[in-house]
This record gives C-alpha cells, structure tokens and sequence, in this order.
C-alpha cells in the first residue's frame, strides 16, 4: 500500500534498484549479442504520426482498433493537430526512419536495433503491461531466406545466454500477397459450415480478417481451425523454395524448431515467414518474442520495393523467465572503498578523499547521515564494500587512514598519498 496515496498508472510499473541488476543483465547481454550480429543501434522518438501505425500495422487490428494511446491536441500550430500516437511497436517506426533520413540511399542493407518502451492499451495480467519493453531488430534491404535464418538464430542464441533453456521456436510462413489471396478462399470455405461454433470475436474475424481465426485460443474455434488445410500447402513455387530454404538454414545451424500452420501474428505487415518463441514458465502470456519478414512494408510507407525481416522480443516477460529458473545474474554494484570517520571534524577530509579516489576511477562512499561509528560501520558493511577506510583523530594527525580489507580481515594503517596509488586500490579502478 502507497504511502502518500499515489500509484503508478494501473499496467505500468517502476523498476526500483533492486531489480536494476536484471534488467541491466539483459540489456548488457543484448548489447553483446548484438554487437557479434552487426546490428547497430536505432533510437525513435516515443511517439509518432497515428497514421503510420493505422497504414502499416493495419487498421482491422486488434492494436489499432482498440490499444492505441492516440492523443488530439486542440491548438493553432497546425503540426499539433495531427492526432499522434505513443508507440504500440517498433518496426513501422524504424522504417519510417530509414526512409526518411535515406538510409535506404547510404546504404541499402542496414541491419538495426532497439531496446525502449512501448505502449499499449490492453487489460493488464502478469506478462501483459500497458508499458513495457522490447529489444528488437530489423535487418532492411534483403530479401535472402538466410536472413530470415539469422534474425531467428539470433533470439535463441540470445535466449541461450542469458540461460534461459528449452524455448520453444514455432515458424509458418503466410506467403506472399498472391498466395494469401489464395488461402483466403480456401478458409473461407473451410470456416463456413464451422461458422456457428466460433466465437463472437471469430464470427467478425471471418468477414474483416480471417486468418485472425487460426490463432483464437477458444476450444471450439480451434477445433474448426484444426480441420482447414495448412497454408504451407497452397505457398506459391517462390514462397515455398524461401519457407523451406529457411528450414534447411535452422537445421545446418541446429536451430530447433515446430512448424505451426496455425501460428498466425497480429500485424497485417508480414509476408512469409513469421516466427514466435515461448517459454513454459510463462503462464497465459508465454510469448517472449515474435518476428517474421516484411517485404511489402518499406514499399508500403514510400520507399522502393525492400525486402525485410525483424522480430522483437519483451524485456519483462524474459526477466519473468529468468526470475522463474532463478538464473543468476551479476550483482548490483558495490564500492570499492568506504570510508568511516570518527568525528565532525574528519568529515572534510574524508570527503576530499572520496573524490580523489573516484577521480582515480575508484568507487567510494561514505555516510552521508550522520550516523554514528557504530552505524557506520554497519553500513560500511552493508554497502558490501572490499575496503573500509576510516580516519580518525590520529589518522587525520598523521595524513593517514586505516585501511581494512574487508575480503581479507587485515588491517593496515597507510599513507593517504601511498593509500591512492597502493596496488589494492589500482586493482579497484575501473571495477563496477
Ligand atoms: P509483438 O509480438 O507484438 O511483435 O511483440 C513482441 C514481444 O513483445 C512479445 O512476444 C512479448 O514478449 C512482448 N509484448 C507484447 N505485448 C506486450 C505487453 N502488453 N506486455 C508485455 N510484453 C509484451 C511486435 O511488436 C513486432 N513489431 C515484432 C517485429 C519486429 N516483427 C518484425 N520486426
């Protein structure tokens, strides 16, 4: 219960220090995999033009149709009354970018990525936030099956170091324009007679976005999606030599993977393949990551035809799946040094030392609450430091402190110029 009354908005949630170690670990390991990958980073503003997301996520969505934070300004200054939409994901926007500022023109294939915050409005449960937020990559300008293999590789592989073990990776591919046009009919056929078994939601979906029926998790409507034939098998001869290049990638790098006909994704922007992975530990909201390709969307949003792919992946749902295999993530970081005065007086000093050794690429603290020795001994303790300094009436006589080695148990007194430039304390710079 709040102290003061406030709370933070329902769906939203702080991240205090304790469990900043985690999230750093994540985005560290990010960072890392990244890097050996060749993605380089993409940093878009929070919110966007609602118009890019209605053209390229799709306007029969469930995100634009109901979990957009789209805002009107009533004002004179004509930019401000374009309606303008906190991003509910990453990939429309990083095209947007990419054409805007020609990346397209400096370099055809960029491969980017993104760690940030989004936003949608959907009813909150554990794994399912109204903010949260993804890593994830969009490599543009290719349309080579290998690609697609990579970007996958490249979520298990990332899965694979943080520790989380036996994610589940299930790919389909929804072809091109043409073959959907296809497979439509031939859902529609298939659905017709099921059409009073479905669902309220999937009576809709069959007239404004049929395929939408193939992922409804409600038993009667997967029983008739069960019965319809796969769209693997009405892929055109291009569609079909790309899905199975893709699964011949996977198994020479050992990628294990479930084709699932009925994997279907929630944007109108994919052709192909698309991709999910999800973990056991999950519950209800058990997809860590989602992606596929996107050879239509750069065209769609003005630019030349450009083949692409990307996924994106939760921060908070894979930090919910490290916390449940209790997967040990570095600690938060602790001082090298703590210095402990006995007296007012030695503040001063202490507090000049302080910034010498941070100055020297050490970190250091001290007691910033008056507190007494005893407490601030506890608190040296506390802070889990690997050095305790303290200065005392003679140490400040003298131009010295005693140093404990906390590791250690040993005790020595020292020479504040030699303590700065002692071999314990050059062994601390640049320790986080
Ligand atoms: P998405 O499947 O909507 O894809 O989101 C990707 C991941 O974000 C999900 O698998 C899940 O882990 C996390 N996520 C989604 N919604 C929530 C939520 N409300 N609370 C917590 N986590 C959530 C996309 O966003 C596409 N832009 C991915 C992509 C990139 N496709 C191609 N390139």
């Amino acid at each position: 219960m709040s102290n003061s009354g406030y709370q933070a908005p329902l769906g939203t949630e702080d991240i205090l220090p304790d469990k900043i170690g985690l999230w750093r670990f994540v985005e560290d390991t990010a960072r890392t995999i990244l890097g050996r990958y060749g993605y380089s980073e993409i940093r878009t503003p929070i919110f966007e033009y609602t118009s890019l997301f209605n053209r390229s996520i799709g306007e029969v969505t469930d995100i634009v149709e109901k979990e957009m934070y789209t805002f009107q300004r009533n004002s004179d200054d004509k930019d401000d009354k374009d309606s303008i939409t906190l991003r509910p994901e990453l990939t429309a926007p990083v095209v947007r970018a990419y054409l805007e500022h020609n990346l397209d023109k400096i370099k055809r294939f960029q491969k980017l990525y993104y760690i940030g915050p989004l936003f949608r409005h959907e009813r909150p449960q554990k794994g399912r936030k109204r903010q949260f937020h993804q890593m994830g990559v969009e490599a543009l300008g290719s349309t080579d099956y290998l690609l697609d293999v990579e970007v996958i590789d490249l979520a298990m592989s990332y899965f694979e170091a943080l520790g989380i073990k036996d994610c589940q990776l299930k790919i389909n591919s929804i072809g091109c324009p043409a073959c959907r046009d296809v497979y439509r009919e031939v859902l529609k056929k298939s659905l017709d007679k099921h059409k009073p078994s479905l669902c309220a939601s999937c009576q809709e979906r069959y007239q404004r976005n049929i395929f939408r029926i193939l992922d409804c998790k409600k038993p009667d409507c997967r029983k008739a999606a069960g019965t319809v034939e796969t769209f693997e098998k009405y892929l055109c001869p291009d569609c079909r030599q790309h899905f199975d290049g893709v699964k011949a990638g996977l198994d020479a790098v050992g990628v294990k993977y479930q084709v699932s006909a009925q994997l279907v994704r929630g944007f109108d922007y994919y052709t192909r393949t698309i991709f999910e992975i999800t973990h056991g530990s999950l519950g209800a909201q058990d997809a860590l990551c989602g992606g596929g390709r996107y050879d239509n969307l750069v065209q769609e949003l003005g630019g030349e035809p450009t083949g692409a792919v990307g996924f994106a992946l939760g921060l908070e749902r894979t930090i919910l799946a490290l916390e449940a295999l209790q997967v040990s993530v570095p600690a938060n970081p602790t001082p090298g040094v703590y210095i402990i005065t006995t007296g007012q007086a030695h503040r001063a000093v202490a507090f000049k030392l302080l910034k010498e050794l941070r100055k020297r690429g050490v970190s250091a603290d001290m007691d910033f609450e008056i507190k007494s020795v005893k407490a601030q001994f506890r608190s040296a303790d506390k802070s889990g430091a690997r050095f305790v300094a303290t200065i005392g009436d003679d140490e400040a006589r003298n131009n010295t402190v005693k140093l404990k080695d906390m590791a250690r148990s040993e005790e020595k007194e020292i020479n504040i110029q030699e303590f700065l430039t002692d071999k314990s304390i050059n062994d601390l710079i640049g320790q986080k």
